[in-house]
């Protein structure tokens, strides 16, 4: 079935991701309005979620919307072994769109192909997680003033972090230089390293996580080591605290350097580096309001002038 989905954003143009950079920047302007009114958004957490699901449901409440949905798969008849394919034809009877996190890759692509209704992945397993990306690149814009040409270090858990995966994908598209810091364990995969190299993107790996290292840093995109994505915990426990952020590693770092962090953290910022010019973790996920509003209105057909033109601000 072909519909408005967002299950990755990796194939979106630049012309694309500027327009919904553009679209968020209109929603941050005015996040309160009245143009989904009349508009039913469910939001169907398979998996555990502060940030990502709170946000969209208030995109959703914030633009009108009325929200529907779980937050524990264990409440629902899922438990008593209704399909994924049965629940999400369910659901597309009651909601114009559907907002899905969900353990097992490759579900929101599933869910996309049983249904007419707009499926927004909000992460499928360690695969992608693509509004994450979107407030990501709105982030980058918002404090690098581009995209092109950024030195990007992603660090920590990259085997498993769909977060890094959907951002790396993006950003191929900006002639950024990738630097992977992690653990043998958590490498960045094969497959991204090889989706690198065949768009002649420069990436680095290496083990070294020190102020030296960093300091040509535009971005340092730090991860949390996800010890649910262990079968094996006592791995988890030999590379948890692998790579820790400390605040007397930013003593050489550029001046615009900003940290991300999709959020929660556990160890691997140190809390005193929170009040640094450089700590940009909160605001990025701040800005989720106004990506998540974008994407919502764009997977409804509502357009960026539709937003320029809206007389329902409120
Ligand atoms: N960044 C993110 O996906 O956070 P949550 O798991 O809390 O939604």
């Amino acid at each position: 079935m072909s519909n408005r989905s967002i299950v990755s954003i990796s194939d979106y143009s630049k012309e694309k991701i500027q327009y919904l950079l553009d679209m968020s920047a209109e929603m941050e302007r005015h996040p309160n309005r009245r143009i989904l009114q009349g508009k039913v958004v469910a939001t169907l957490f398979f998996e555990p979620s502060t940030r990502t699901r709170l946000s969209f449901e208030t995109a959703a409440n914030r633009l009108g919307a009325r929200v529907i949905g779980f937050s524990d798969p264990k409440a629902t008849s899922s438990s008593k072994g209704e399909t994924l394919k049965d629940t999400i034809k369910m659901v597309s009877n009651y909601a114009d769109v559907i907002v899905m996190r969900h353990s097992l890759e490759g579900a929101a692509l599933y869910a996309s192909e049983v249904t007419d209704t707009p499926i927004i992945n909000a992460g499928d397993g360690s695969n992608l997680h693509p509004s994450q990306t979107m407030l990501d690149l709105y982030s980058i814009y918002k404090t690098q003033g581009r995209l092109d040409n950024l030195n990007i270090y992603m660090v920590g858990d990259l085997k498993y972090g769909r977060t890094v995966h959907s951002l790396l994908m993006s950003m191929c598209k900006y002639s950024p230089t990738f630097h992977f810091i992690a653990p043998k364990e958590l490498e960045m995969p094969m497959e991204y390293k090889e989706y690198c190299a065949a768009r002649g993107v420069k990436f680095v790996e290496q083990r070294d996580f020190t102020s030296e290292t960093i300091a040509d840093a535009d971005i340092i995109y730090m991860t949390r080591v996800q010890r649910e994505r262990f079968t094996d915990l006592m791995e988890y426990e030999r590379v948890k605290d692998a790579y820790i952020l400390r605040r007397d590693m930013l003593c050489n770092c550029r001046e615009n350097m900003k940290i991300l962090h999709p959020l929660p953290r556990v160890n691997e910022i140190e809390r005193d580096i929170d009040d640094s010019p450089h700590a940009y973790y909160f605001q990025q996920a701040g800005n989720g309001l106004f990506a998540r509003e974008a994407l919502i209105c764009d997977v409804l057909g509502i357009t960026l002038d539709d937003l320029r033109n809206d007389t329902s601000i409120i």
